[in-house]
């Protein structure tokens, strides 16, 4: 699958909710629940970070979730993309891009989202063929301001941005005519997960879908 069209599927999946989950899952029991709860809420398409030895028993978990477009985060080489799409992703996240990881997507057909933080990178995105980007960090990054600066010269990329973003700042960055949704952890924090508060969490998701 080319970058351009890793782009195009990875474009439909952000205009499917204002907001990406970006979630770290330590106990394979969570999974299930929080994939239905997320999905409950209204944000279907979930970003599994690849941080945690579960994660790929998460990511199988939730793929079974009627509903939920799961993805593996913090996709970081080709052997990552490999395991993520053995496991059932359906699409992948990186916090940066290289030519291995491009490749192996390329080869894998699974279409990469990949992270960009200056004009230089944004420009090599765009010459590779992807139009639809993260900003990674958001926030240090230079945030909303950053956003709006590069749609100057750049106007033919979007932008999932993430890192430092919740429920404050997401409308800021949403309101961007280039940026098509964001991600953030906020939606799953840490202590609802613990707590087991899919109630909670679905009530986090609703707001967030709300944003927009
Ligand atoms: C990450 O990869 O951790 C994401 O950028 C999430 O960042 P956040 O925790 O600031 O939402």
């Amino acid at each position: 699958m080319t970058p351009a069209l890793q782009s195009h599927a990875t474009q439909a999946l952000c205009r499917m909710a204002p907001v990406i989950p970006v979630l770290v899952i330590d106990d394979p029991a969570h999974a299930e629940p929080l994939a239905r709860a997320l999905v409950a809420g209204g944000l279907p398409v979930l970003e599994v970070t690849l941080r945690t030895p579960c994660a790929l028993d998460a990511i199988s978990a939730m793929a079974r979730v009627p509903g939920a477009r799961v993805g593996a985060g913090t996709v970081l080489s080709a052997h990552d993309a490999e395991r993520a799409r053995a496991a059932g992703a359906t699409f992948a996240v990186s916090p940066g891009a290289t030519p291995a990881l491009i490749g192996a997507c390329t080869a894998l057909d699974l279409p990469l989202l990949p992270g960009a933080a200056t004009a230089t990178e944004v420009m090599t995105l765009l010459e590779q063929g992807y139009r639809m980007m993260k900003l990674f960090p958001a926030g240090p990054a230079g945030g909303a301001a950053l956003l709006k600066a590069l749609n100057g010269p750049l106007p033919m990329a979007r932008f999932c941005p993430t890192g430092g973003i919740d429920a404050g700042n997401a409308g800021a960055y949403l309101a961007l005519p280039n940026v098509v949704c964001v991600g953030g952890s906020w939606v799953a924090p840490a202590a609802a997960l613990r707590s087991r508060d899919w109630a909670g969490i679905e009530g986090l998701a609703r707001e967030a879908r709300a944003l927009r």
